[in-house]
This record gives C-alpha cells, sequence and structure tokens, in this order.
C-alpha cells in the first residue's frame, strides 16, 4: 500500500443520518483535511434484514459518494453487532456469562465467540462485502469487526465447553499429560475422561491455576480464529489491499503479540482521560501497539473531546486532542482517526463527543481543533513509514500476565502493568525511547532489556536470557520474576528458577509486605530509601548487592544486586524501591550501556525521534501549559511551520514541534 499522507478521520455512520446531511459531511470533511473514513462498522442489521436478505444499496452509495469526494475508505466487515433477528433465530449464539446468564441483543457484541451459526452468518456477510468492494475505488484498508473481546471475551456456555475439551484435546494429545501439566493430583482433580473436563467456572474455591490460564488462552484463540475466519475470506478477493482490526493496547484478553502475525497494520483506540495530564498507560500502549510488528501503527479511533462513559467526562482542553494525537504520531502512528466524524443524535453514544458537534457549527471549538490538525498533518508526509528510535525494551507477555494476576498468589500487589509503568515512566521521563518485545523476539538489538514482573517464563526464554547477558545484554529483572514455568509449575531448587544463573543469586523465601506498609532500605554508601509491596532472603552465590533491607529479620540482607555473567551483566531489585532510588538505579544501568537521549530538553517537555534512511525527525511536545526553550545542537526545519529553527526552539504551552535535520 503506498500511503500518500497521513490518515486523517474517522468512523462515519451515515446510515444514522438522512441523506441531505451526507453533503455537508462531504464539504466539512474537505475543510477538515479528512482523507480515510471508517464505515459500515454497525451496519449489519441494515445490509442484511433477515437471514440471506441483503441490501447493499446504502453502502454502495456511501462507497460511491467518498470515491467522488476522494474520501479513501477502511471497510468494515460490519459483524461486530449482530441483528437482533440473530438472537431469535439462533439464541444460541448469544454468550453466557460466568453465573450462567445469557446476554441479550439490544447492546453490542452479544456473540458466543465459539458460535457455529455467528460464524456461519458472519462468513457470508464476509463473503458479500469483500466480494462486492474488493475493487471499489474508495477501498484503502479492511477493518474486521471491531474491538474484539471489548465487552465479551469469557464465554460459559455448553458448546464452549465443548470446544474448550477439543483445544485441550490438541494442545496436551494424552489426558496423562494434561494431568501432569494441571498439577491434577493437588486436590484429587485426576481426570481419567476429557469429558470430565469443565470450565474454570463457578468453583468453591480457587480453581485449577493452569486450567485458568489455559482457559484465557482458548479463549483469545476463540477470538482470534473469529478474526482469522474474516481476514481469510476478504484476502480471497482482495490480496493487496492491508486487512487490520482496532485493538485496545493494554487489553488483557487479547495477545496483541500473536494477533499482529494476521494484521498487515496494526491499529488501536485509545481513550486517555483528559483529566488527566500525563495518561501514561495510553502513551505507552502507542509504543505497545507499534512494537507488536515494530512498524508504524494507525490510531484509529480516539475521542475529539469528552467521552460519555466515564463517571465524569472531560473535554479535552484547547490544544489537548492536539498535543495528544502528536504523542500517538511522535511514537510511531501514521494516522489519526477519530470516534467518530459526527456525534450521534441517538443511541447510547449520544453524549460522546464527534469530530462534528450536535450543534453543527463549523465554528465551534471543537471543530476549529479539527481542521486546524487535519490540515497541518497534511504537510507531514515526510515521516510516513518512518521507523521509530529505540535502544531498549521492555519485556512484555500476555500469557505472563494472566498467570501472574491470578488467584492464590503470595501478594495481590503485583500488578503486571503498575510493574511494567513503574520503569516505563521513568525511562519515558528520561526521554528514552522504548521498545516492547514478546519473548518470541529477538533481544540482542537492544542494548537493555528491562523485565518485571516476569513470573511465568519458559525454559527458552529463559536460555534466549541466558544468551543475551552471556553476548554482553544488561538484563534487569525484579521480585516475583522467574517463578513458574509455563504449566504454572515452580522452577525447583531455589527462586528465581528461570533467572538465577544470570542473576548470580537464589532466593530462599519471599516475605511480601501489608498493603501500604513502608520499610526501608539501605544502599552501599548508606544512603536510606523506602521500599513497598515486596521483600524476600536473598542469597548471593556470584552476584554482589547494590542495597540491603534495613528493617525486621532481613535486615542487612541484599535487596538489590548486580552480576556479572560472562560478557553482560544481570541487575534484580528484590522491592520496590521509591521511586527517587529506582530512577537513580535506572540512570545507572543506561550509563552502563551508554544510552542517552536524543537533544536535553527541560522539565515537561518530551522528545522522541523517528528516523529513515534518509532523516531524522525529533518529535518536541510541550505538556506543560507555560513555554519553554529548547535548546538545539544543529539547524533544523519545523515540519509543522516551514519555518528554520537554529540554536534553540521556544515552545508555547501544549505546543509541539516536529524538527527534520537539515
Ligand atoms: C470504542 C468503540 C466505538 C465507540 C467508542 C466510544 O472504541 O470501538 O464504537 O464505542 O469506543 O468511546
Ligand atoms: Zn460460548
Amino acid at each position: 500500500m503506498k500511503q500518500n499522507h497521513i490518515f486523517y478521520g474517522g468512523d462515519y455512520n451515515p446510515e444514522q443520518w438522512p441523506e441531505e446531511v451526507w453533503q455537508e459531511d462531504m464539504q466539512l470533511m474537505k475543510k477538515a483535511g479528512v482523507n480515510f473514513v471508517s464505515i459500515n462498522i454497525f451496519s449489519w442489521s441494515s445490509i442484511e434484514k433477515d437471514e440471506g436478505k441483503y441490501d447493499f444499496s446504502k453502502l454502495d452509495k456511501i462507497m460511491n459518494l467518498l470515491a467522488e469526494n476522494q474520501i479513501g475508505v477502511d471497510l468494515a466487515t460490519a459483524t461486530a453487532s449482530p441483528p437482533p433477528w440473530v438472537a431469535r433465530r439462533y439464541p444460541e449464539t448469544l454468550p453466557v456469562s460466568k453465573e450462567g446468564e445469557k446476554y441479550l441483543p439490544g447492546s453490542r457484541q452479544h456473540y458466543c465467540p465459539n458460535s457455529e451459526d455467528y460464524k456461519r452468518l458472519a462468513s457470508k456477510l464476509v463473503e458479500k462485502i469483500a466480494k462486492r468492494y474488493a475493487h471499489h475505488p474508495a477501498l484503502v484498508m479492511w477493518h474486521v469487526n471491531n474491538e474484539y473481546g471489548c465487552h465479551i471475551n469469557e464465554c460459559y456456555c455448553d458448546n464452549c465447553r465443548n470446544q474448550f475439551r477439543k483445544w485441550l484435546k490438541e494442545k496436551y494429545k494424552t489426558i496423562d499429560v494434561l494431568n501432569k501439566a494441571w498439577s491434577t493430583d493437588f486436590w484429587s482433580q485426576r481426570y481419567y475422561d476429557w469429558e470430565e473436563i469443565n470450565l474454570p467456572g463457578k468453583t468453591p474455591t480457587y480453581a485449577n491455576p493452569n486450567q485458568q490460564v489455559d482457559y484465557k488462552r482458548f479463549m483469545n484463540d476463540s477470538i482470534l480464529n473469529l478474526y482469522k475466519l474474516e481476514h481469510d475470506i476478504i484476502k480471497k478477493y482482495s490480496k493487496d489491499i492491508p486487512v487490520t482490526t482496532n485493538l485496545m493496547g493494554l487489553h488483557k484478553p487479547i495477545n496483541g503479540f500473536m494477533w499482529s502475525k494476521d494484521m498487515d497494520i496494526v491499529s488501536w483506540d485509545a481513550y486517555p482521560d483528559p483529566y488527566r495530564k500525563y495518561p501514561l498507560d495510553t502513551f505507552l500502549a502507542h509504543d505497545l501497539t507499534r512494537s507488536l510488528k515494530k512498524k508504524p501503527f494507525l490510531l484509529m479511533e480516539q475521542a475529539p473531546s469528552a467521552v460519555n462513559w466515564r463517571a465524569q467526562n472531560s473535554v479535552k482542553k484547547p490544544n489537548q486532542m492536539r498535543l495528544w494525537s502528536y504523542e500517538a504520531i511522535a511514537h510511531g502512528a501514521d494516522g489519526v482517526m477519530f470516534f467518530q466524524w459526527r456525534a450521534s443524535q441517538g443511541g447510547a453514544e449520544k453524549f460522546h463527543s464527534g469530530m462534528v458537534p450536535h450543534s453543527g457549527d463549523e465554528n465551534s471549538r471543537t471543530f476549529k481543533e479539527i481542521v486546524q490538525l487535519g490540515n497541518e498533518l497534511l504537510k507531514l508526509t515526510d515521516i510516513i513509514g518512518s521507523n521509530y528510535a529505540s535502544q531498549v525494551a521492555i519485556l512484555f507477555d500476555w500469557e505472563n500476565w494472566w498467570a501472574l494476576e491470578l488467584d492464590s498468589k503470595p501478594s495481590d500487589q503485583v500488578k503486571y502493568v503498575e510493574e511494567i509503568l513503574t520503569y516505563y515512566e521513568i525511562l519515558y521521563k528520561l526521554n528514552i525511547g522504548v521498545d516492547f518485545v514478546s519473548p518470541n523476539e529477538n533481544l540482542e538489538k537492544y542494548k537493555i532489556i528491562f523485565a518485571p514482573a516476569s513470573y511465568q517464563v519458559s525454559e527458552l526464554f529463559s536460555r534466549k536470557v541466558k544468551e543475551y547477558v552471556a553476548n554482553g545484554g544488561l538484563f534487569v529483572t525484579n521480585y516475583f520474576s522467574g517463578i513458574v514455568d509455563q504449566d504454572e509449575r515452580i522452577y525447583l531448587s531455589g527462586y528465581p528458577g528461570a533467572y538465577k544463573d544470570v542473576l548470580g543469586i537464589y532466593i530462599e523465601e519471599f516475605a511480601p509486605m501489608e498493603k501500604g506498609k513502608e520499610h526501608q532500605i539501605i544502599t552501599n554508601t548508606g544512603e536510606i530509601y523506602a521500599n513497598s509491596i515486596w521483600e524476600e532472603k536473598i542469597h548471593l552465590k556470584s552476584a554482589r548487592s547494590l542495597a540491603y533491607f534495613n528493617e525486621g529479620y532481613l535486615k542487612g540482607s541484599p535487596a538489590i544486586t548486580v552480576n556479572q555473567y560472562y560478557q553482560g551483566t544481570a541487575l534484580y531489585i528484590g522491592t520496590k524501591p521509591q521511586k527517587e532510588y529506582l530512577e537513580q538505579i535506572i540512570h545507572y544501568i543506561l550509563k552502563l550501556r551508554n544510552v542517552q537521549t536524543s537533544l536535553e530538553v527541560p522539565e515537561d517537555v518530551e522528545i522522541t525521534k523517528r528516523y529513515d534512511e534518509n532523516n531524522e525527525f525529533y518529535f518536541i511536545l510541550n505538556h506543560s501549559n507555560d513555554e519553554k526553550i529548547i535548546k538545539l545542537d544543529d539547524e533544523y526545519i519545523n515540519l509543522l511551520t516551514g519555518k528554520k529553527v537554529i540554536n534553540q526552539l521556544i515552545l508555547l504551552g501544549l505546543d509541539v514541534a516536529i524538527l527534520k535535520k537539515i
């Protein structure tokens, strides 16, 4: 696909409006620099009035109208919300909750991920759409379904139970292998027949841990199969048009690394809370989404201003939408799209902002900002396709997330995303570009790998880490990491079994702390800092200690250690240190591997770098309301103003510059 402009537009739902409005839409889209819209996401009930009774006349008109107006189409397959007649004819398509209640139609996503009827009806629809529009001049991209697993990512119906048994049979082949992998001799759970196995539904107390993890794997696979089903149908008719589905960033049920293999472009929907100055989970998710393919991504949806589904919904204040749009681009997006073009008059999301507000007023603040941004983005053709600069990576492993956050752990305070964010935030504030890597990837190209809360680790990954460090890499991990294998079975002979060789330590016992409690640790040089969440008894083998616990029975015992392993170094952080100290540790680590930011910038100013064979682009974002002065080392052109910038850049509050070296 050749992309001429940064994609700009949004979900466009003309079926909600009389046709007179469509002409006005075209005019306003032109004014706003809109070049791309997602259509047909929720149109199943208007296209197929009853089983097999299709009517594409409206969609034809919309496609033609957009083609005439040179607006590209991201064409959705319309399978995200089955029409009510589907539930009436095929009640078994409805998903079932853990409590055994059927979900009803009347909102959206009310389909069981394993329903054969849903699959058959959806396939027929996709087949029709793919065939009909594959060569339409407006078509630019395919948009499969919508936000898979957003509302329904578990189903406890009988069909899912049967499919789960089938899935297990394929995975384990014999019941004995399953028994071993599930440790079923614990609590008399040994199975003799596949038919005895259930979903981990309502149980008197904790359900078997690996059964729970397998269920999450199974559900992810089931939903992924729905995506693949549609993807493969589309590819039969439309080989060269890219296919995507809108992911949701830090979305636990959907294993993004797995999914991205069958996506030509990765896209996601970002809904940061505008009350916050630094919605770091969103910023992190830009990096995570880009990292799924290590290629530019598409911001498929964001709100033009307020959403309608938080308890209180903040508007995006003047320039906040613009700043956060550039935040996505600065982290690798080649498109900025919104939900939705025109704010709906009725329905559950009528109070969600639109690019065109209810007033329809072209002079409204939101629309004016939409127009400004759209016209600016037209100038940014140079950056399309450029890479994101990152020398360090954070391990991100969905399966570990599932396993770590199950019940019955030493502490419920070790939360995956929180642990990752703790490290990410420090790197972000230091303006160090970060990639995320899956355990299946090559680590060698990164100077440092951070692996916080890496609790479940395969033997394969454990070996990979050894090789990485032996060859000169720097590996950083922390408490409750390297503990179990993929079957939730503990690596024996001292924690953290999977990492203890590289770390040069072994841990005798965990001593998790009470929620909210703080203790002290003391560094080698005698400084004292607070620590929380976790403590443990660490024994040094080849490692040396950088800090010690300073209270209770662990007083004087190592808390943070560093080990030389062949050519490389491995650092272990056995507690959650006070932020200031963790910052120092990370500083020290970055220095060891000579990782630096591209330019020193004042506080609250962010800088990222994208590059291609010929160019370097610096994205400079002022997250504060105050004017900031950034000292420059070279001559640049600001792509947003077209002006040369020499020696220094002055950025107003919430303003952005994109500098290209000249
Ligand atoms: C999601 C959905 C959209 C819409 C928005 C509103 O991202 O994909 O259809 O519901 O949220 O916030
Ligand atoms: Zn089901």
